[in-house]
């Protein structure tokens, strides 16, 4: 049976937002760009045909690709960038994911605006593992840059590009109506009272986490990361780039028009609204007089770690029979992996004479190689990258302390990976550090998805925090937000035989250093070594 056919075209065209008209890179002329429609399990090949003007590579992210890295797609590290006029078939493998997932261009920021939803539906013959919606709509949380979006990427290369912000974000493409350029275009979910309605959200955003909510109505959280989840009730979800929730939303408010808002986690204020917020609006048909438009969800303060901690630790697997919890016990690789933000390219000067800050993963900066991992390590291609990435930062000190020495801000730019064993069982903990004052992480891993075991504030203990894990229910995800000063920990088997990257989706930090590699050797058997490449694959 031959797979479904996509026809991707890169190309720019004209989109006008707040009052001024830009190019923007887009797919098939969609800001944000077309749905991808599937049923779990299924394959489907993507033609991409690049008729931009940059180099462009797309990844599917949060789709596992068992075995097959050659479509993944982030640029150097498993493929070389599509060029200007070039194509490249890529196969898209489903496997367990099922909810909602999305797609991304993988190479400078151009995903700020090629991106778009990927809607994973149950197999055929089979259903949700909660009542079924009566409407399903994805909601794409994204951001309006007014500068060009090249010319930004290239500001953070070199310069840091530290203060950036978008102009606005935007749900579904639209920034709404506290913008007076773009209030009749606002987007508008019109709801019919007594309906249950599946929103699919998606945070695209390049440097920024939200939070989201629809005032008066309290929302079912069902799902993350192409997993679904034990169902729970909240006014608010906390959603890093990367990540996608599904909730539920039921129209069982009396009849009005009721905000959607989303506001930016590190600068909002509570109530306060302003261009750190964005807003839709939720529309009851009916006959009726609309009189609370300026009721706004009430989001969480800027910077209540709590509240998103406690969000986080909310998620908990179905666990049931169909959705078998697989979490490795018996563990025989621990990885402790510090994030740290760093001081500028000091002595050992940034490779293309920039100054940017830097950021690194356990003291290392990753260096992008010139030739994509991938085809170094499958055609023995030497010197292209190293195997020594450590598997514990080599000093150890109170990562979490107010003032830290500025001489333990100065990582090592290198392009190490870490090799692992087809079948290692890895528990991996990330350790926020207040080097410079620190930041919180979305780190996501490509190929995979991980259990999170357990989170908290402060230093990892070694001794005492695994005792808390949880190894009966924790979410399966492949973007997860390592708070600011605190932990997280998470574990995988490594089944997926290929190379896969792992990064925060903080676009900064990424180009900044934040980033690091994993490649999983070839097992035995047949089914555990990696397919071939295909024939198309973009030559360097
Ligand atoms: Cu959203 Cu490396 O990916
Ligand atoms: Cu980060």
């Amino acid at each position: 049976q031959a797979c479904p056919h996509y026809k991707f075209v890169v190309k720019e065209v004209p989109y006008t937002r707040l009052c001024s008209t830009k190019n923007i890179l887009t797919v098939n002329g969609q800001f944000p760009g077309p749905t991808l429609y599937v049923n779990k399990g299924d394959t489907i090949v993507v033609d991409v045909y690049n008729r931009g003007k940059y180099n462009i590579t797309l990844h599917w992210h949060g789709v596992l690709q068992p075995r097959n890295p050659w479509s993944d797609g982030p640029e150097y590290i498993t493929q070389c960038p599509i060029r200007p006029g070039a194509k490249f078939r890529q196969k898209i493998i489903f496997s367990t994911e099922e909810g909602t997932l999305w797609w991304h261009a993988h190479s400078a920021w151009l995903r700020a605006t090629v991106h778009g939803a990927v809607v994973i539906y149950p197999k055929i013959g089979t259903s949700y593992p909660f009542p079924k919606p009566d409407v399903e709509i994805p909601i794409i949380l994204g951001e309006w840059w007014k500068e060009d979006i090249m010319k930004i990427y290239q500001d953070v290369e070199r310069y840091g590009g530290l203060g950036l912000t978008s102009e606005a974000y935007l749900i579904n493409g639209q920034p709404g109506d506290l913008y007076s350029c773009s209030k009749p275009e606002t987007f508008k979910l019109k709801v019919n009272k007594g309906l249950t309605y599946l929103l699919r959200i998606v945070n695209s955003i390049m440097l920024d986490s939200l939070f989201f909510s629809v005032a008066n109505h309290t929302i079912t959280v069902v799902g993350s990361d192409g997993n679904y989840l034990k169902p729970f009730k909240r006014t608010f979800i906390y959603i890093c780039p990367g990540q996608t929730i599904d909730v539920l939303l039921e129209a069982n408010q009396s009849p009005n028009h009721y905000y959607m808002g989303a506001s930016v986690f590190s600068i909002a204020v509570a109530g306060a609204y302003n261009n750190s917020t964005t807003t839709a609006i939720v529309e009851y048909n009916g006959n009726y007089t609309p009189s609370s438009l300026s009721v706004f969800p009430h989001l969480p303060s800027h910077n209540d770690t709590e509240a998103t901690l406690n969000f986080t630790a909310s998620l908990r697997s179905l666990a049931d029979k169909e959705h078998p919890v697989d979490v490795p016990m018996k563990i025989n690789t621990h990885l402790f992996y510090t994030l740290s933000m760093n001081t500028p390219c000091k002595n050992q000067s940034c490779p293309d004479g920039a100054w940017r800050l830097l950021a690194s993963v356990n003291n290392i900066s990753f260096i992008n190689p010139s030739i994509d991992i991938l085809q170094a390590y499958y055609c023995c291609i030497y010197g292209v990258f190293g195997t020594n990435f450590p598997d514990f930062p080599q000093l150890y000190f109170d990562f979490t302390a107010d003032y830290l020495p500025m001489e333990w801000e100065y990582p090592q730019l290198r392009t190490e990976v870490r090799m692992l064993d087809y079948n290692s069982t890895v528990e991996l903990v990330f350790q926020g550090t207040n080097l410079l004052n620190g930041s919180d992480h979305p780190m996501h891993l490509h190929g995979y998805n991980f259990y999170v075991v357990g989170l908290g504030m402060g230093n990892f203990d070694k001794d005492k925090d695994p005792l808390m894990y949880n190894l009966v229910d924790p979410p399966l995800q492949n973007t997860i937000h390592v708070p600011k000063i605190g932990w997280m920990a998470v574990r995988f088997k490594a089944n997926n035989p290929g190379v896969w990257y792992m990064h925060c989706h903080f676009d900064r930090h990424m180009v900044w250093g934040m980033d690091t590699v994993f490649v999983v050797k070839d097992g035995e058997s047949p089914e555990a070594k990696m397919l071939p490449p295909p024939a198309d694959m973009p030559p360097c």
